[in-house]
C-alpha cells in the first residue's frame, strides 16, 4: 500500500506540525478541526514557518507555495473518506479520541491505516473503538513537530507488521528518527520525561526553589535546552496534567500522583504559552 493522501484530525500546535512535515514530504493533507477559526489559525501558523525558512533561505518562495497548496484545510470529518491514513492530533481526552476513531474506522476506505500522536492513552483501548485493531497504531511526534527529530511509534496488542512497518517508513520519508515503545501508559517519553516535570513542579510548590533557578538547574546542569517549568508551559499544563492522570491511573503508583500546584494552575485556566499564562507569563 502507497500513502498518497493522509489526513490530521486536529490543527492545533501538534496538528498543525505534523500537517506541515507531511505535506513538506510531498504528500497530500487533509487537515481537519471542528471549527474553521481553528483549521485557518493552523494554516497561519504553517505559512509563518514556512515564511521564516523562505527568510533563511533553506526553501524557495515556489516549495513554500507548493507545500501549501497540498494541504486541504477540513472541518467536516467525512473529508478523510479520501484518506489511506490519518493522526488524530485532538485533544488529550479519551472520550473525544474514540468518538473520532469510531467516525474514522466508519468513513475512511478499508485500507487505511487510523494512527494517534496520544501522548499516554494506551493504543489497544483506542483500537478497540474500531472494527481495525490490526490497522491502528501509535505515532507519538514531539513539539515542536517541525524541529523535533523522534517519532515514538507503539504497537497495540492488535497491530500487524505490515502497519508498523508502513508508519515507521512515514515517519522516516518526515525525515523523522522513529523509536518503538510498548504499549503501557506513557509509554517510554513521558512516563520518563512527565514525572520530571511533575517533580520540578513540587519543588516550585515546597519552596524548593523560583521556577527560574529550578529551570537553570536543569539547563546549565543538565544541559536540557529548556528548563522543566518552561518546557510544561510550552508543551500545555492541561496536557501536563492529563499525562500524569493517566499514568496515576494506569499504574495505580503513587509516585505518579500529580503536584496540586499543577492542578491550581489548570483550574485557574494557566496553561502555559498558549493561554499567555502558565510557570511564566508570555
Ligand atoms: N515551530 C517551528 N520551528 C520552531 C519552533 C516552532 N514552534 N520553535 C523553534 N523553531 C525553530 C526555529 O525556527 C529555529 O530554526 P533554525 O534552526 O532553522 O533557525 C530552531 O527551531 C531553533 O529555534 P530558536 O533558536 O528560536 O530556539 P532554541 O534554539 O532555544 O530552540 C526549541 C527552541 C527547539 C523549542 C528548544 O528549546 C528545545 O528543543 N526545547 C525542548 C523541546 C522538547 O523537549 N520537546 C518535547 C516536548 S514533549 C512532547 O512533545 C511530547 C508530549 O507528549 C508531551
Amino acid at each position: 500500500m502507497e500513502i498518497k493522501t493522509f489526513g490530521v484530525i486536529g490543527a492545533g500546535q501538534m496538528g498543525n506540525g505534523i500537517a506541515q512535515v507531511a505535506a513538506m514530504s510531498g504528500l497530500r493533507v487533509i487537515m481537519n478541526d471542528i471549527k474553521d477559526e481553528f483549521v485557518q489559525r493552523g494554516i497561519a501558523t504553517i505559512k509563518k514557518n514556512l515564511d521564516r525558512s523562505v527568510d533563511k533561505g533553506k526553501m524557495s518562495a515556489a516549495e513554500r507555495d507548493a507545500v501549501l497548496a497540498r494541504i486541504k484545510p477540513s472541518v467536516a470529518i467525512d473529508d478523510l473518506a479520501a484518506a489511506d491514513m490519518v493522526v488524530e492530533a485532538a485533544t488529550e481526552n479519551q472520550p473525544i479520541k474514540f468518538r473520532i476513531f469510531q467516525d474514522l474506522d466508519r468513513i475512511c476506505p478499508a485500507h487505511a491505516i487510523l494512527a494517534t500522536n496520544t501522548s499516554s492513552i494506551p493504543i489497544g483501548r483506542i483500537a478497540s473503538q474500531t472494527k481495525r485493531p490490526e490497522q491502528v497504531i501509535g505515532m507519538h511526534f514531539m513539539n515542536p513537530v517541525p524541529v523535533m527529530k523522534l517519532v515514538e511509534i507503539i504497537r497495540g496488542l492488535a497491530t500487524s507488521d505490515e502497519t508498523f512497518k508502513l508508519t515507521w517508513a512515514l515517519a522516516e520519508k518526515f525525515g523523522k528518527t522513529p523509536a518503538e515503545s510498548n504499549d503501557y501508559p506513557g509509554f517510554i517519553a513521558n512516563r520518563v520525561l512527565m514525572p520530571m516535570i511533575n517533580e520540578a513542579v513540587y519543588c516550585l510548590y515546597h519552596g524548593v526553589g523560583t521556577r527560574e533557578d529550578i529551570d537553570t538547574v536543569m539547563k546549565l546542569g543538565m544541559n536540557h535546552p529548556m528548563g522543566p517549568l518552561a518546557l510544561a508551559d510550552l508543551i500545555g499544563l492541561d496536557t501536563c496534567l492529563a499525562i500524569m492522570e493517566t499514568l496515576y491511573a494506569g499504574f495505580s503508583d503513587s509516585k505518579y500522583r500529580p503536584c496540586p500546584l499543577l492542578r491550581k494552575y489548570v483550574e485557574a485556566g494557566w496553561l502555559g504559552c498558549k493561554t499567555g499564562r502558565g510557570f511564566y507569563q508570555y
